[in-house]
């Protein structure tokens, strides 16, 4: 397998073609964004640190039956997957009221949310990814209600899978943002699974150990990010 051009360069992350045009290497970098775009700082370690949480967690996705773009990882940053055809419409699910949904409905932060919320949003950071629903999914054409259907069902099947994970290591996932897209026709579980696309709090003291310390400023970014990898039991190799 041989590493070809670079297609795309995205905030975190850039994509590559290879040899196989069915498979894609994304390269994860430190770069580190925050409110689309519009705060961006390079952060030691950080593509290694998110490289390697998130081939741990695709394996546990794809061991629990969870399809997913993930094929292997090949270096310090870079992870070979497979080249999808993405479904520009982020799927959100919150256990615990934070961030976006606090601010949008005025609820008490740390509040549990039962059931868990489902949320669709548009992937455009010109617009700001707008939250959006199934019918202008389907009638703008970014998704269809079947699919729509089953990104919904394998959001809440990771939220299954990944609340216990987290619960074992002590720690809460309040919430986290997937995307998908198809691959044969098939949906499949697509880009990444690390602290930067979700919200992990310490279960007892609900210490942030995610993003939001970049976002807030809080410092100590990475290091959270390896103690959510020790607590969880991903290895240095
Ligand atoms: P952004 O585009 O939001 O700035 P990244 O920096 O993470 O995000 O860039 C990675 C890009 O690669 C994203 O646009 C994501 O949708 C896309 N992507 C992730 N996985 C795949 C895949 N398997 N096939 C094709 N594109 C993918
Ligand atoms: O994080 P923010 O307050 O902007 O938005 P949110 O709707 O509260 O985000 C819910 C979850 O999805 C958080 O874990 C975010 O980190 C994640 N998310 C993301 O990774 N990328 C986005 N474009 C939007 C949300």
């Amino acid at each position: 397998m041989e590493k070809r051009q670079e297609l795309y360069a995205g905030k975190a992350k850039s994509v590559f073609a290879t040899d196989d045009p069915d498979l894609l290497i994304l390269n994860f970098r430190d770069d580190t964004s925050a409110f689309d775009g519009e705060r961006m700082e390079s952060l030691e370690r950080k593509g290694m640190v998110n490289n390697r949480f998130n081939a741990f967690i695709m394996e546990k996705l794809q061991l629990a039956g969870i399809p997913t773009h993930f094929e292997r990882r090949l270096s310090d940053t870079e992870s070979l997957v497979k080249k999808l055809e993405m479904i520009p419409v982020e799927c959100v699910v919150r256990n615990v009221a934070a961030g976006g949904l606090v601010k949008r409905l005025g609820v008490e932060e740390g509040r549990e949310l039962t059931p868990p919320t489902f949320e669709l949003f548009l992937k455009n950071d010109a617009l700001h990814d707008p939250m959006i629903n199934e019918s202008l999914a389907d009638t703008f054409g970014w998704a269809t209600p079947a699919q729509l259907a089953e990104m919904k069902s394998l959001t809440f099947k990771v939220n299954a899978v990944l609340k216990q994970l987290f619960a074992e290591g002590g720690l809460l996932l309040v919430d986290y943002k997937l995307e998908f897209g198809l691959f044969n026709g098939e949906i499949v579980l697509g880009d990444e699974f690390s602290p930067d696309g979700c919200r992990l709090w310490d279960a007892d003291t609900r210490e942030k150990f995610d993003k939001d310390r970049f976002r807030q400023g809080l410092g100590g970014v990475i290091e959270a990010y390896e103690e959510v990898g020790r607590r969880i039991g991903i290895g240095a190799d």
